[in-house]
């Protein structure tokens, strides 16, 4: 799977640890940076995975911060976007099981890199369900139609 990933300065030492742990599994970890922990600002590197996975060139986006998120708060004003914290496997299984996140998002201050792993483990072995959590999807997609203003029903 072609992975779109990125953080800001307070994860890239844990983004490189998970780029190692995709590629080992034999995926395509696409690393859009930073690359040293110099100071930037999340929502610019939200975007760049954003732009990924809505141009079809990611199946699906990692997004890293100190918490996770304001990663997620970024990349969910991007329409077509389900980013989702999870903190725990629970949490990552659900995100895609039921809300078809495509984005991950996680918080490198929050939580260490073996749970880490267990997260990306969880989200990886994970797929939408269908059923009434499509409906459910679609009505937030609805929202996000009604919200986007008057040129998004033209
Ligand atoms: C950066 O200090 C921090 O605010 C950022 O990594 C993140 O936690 C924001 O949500």
């Amino acid at each position: 799977m072609r992975i779109a990933i990125a953080s800001d300065h307070a994860a890239v030492a844990l983004k490189s640890k998970i780029v190692a742990w995709l590629q080992a599994r034999g995926h395509e970890a696409v690393d859009l940076g930073p690359t040293s922990p110099e100071s930037v600002d999340y929502p610019d590197y939200a975007e760049r995975v954003t732009a990924e996975i809505t141009a079809g060139r990611a199946a699906s986006g990692i997004l890293i911060c100190g918490t996770g998120i304001g990663m997620s708060l970024a990349a969910n004003k991007v329409p077509g976007i389900r980013a989702a914290v999870a903190n725990d496997p629970f949490m990552a299984r659900l995100a895609r099981a039921h809300n078809d996140a495509n984005i991950l998002c996680l918080g490198a201050r929050v939580i260490g890199d073996g749970l880490a792993e267990a997260i990306l483990e969880a989200w990886l072995g994970a797929s939408f369900e269908g059923g009434r959590h499509a409906r459910r999807v679609d009505k937030i997609s609805a929202i996000e139609r009604r919200w986007s203003g008057p040129e998004a029903d033209a």
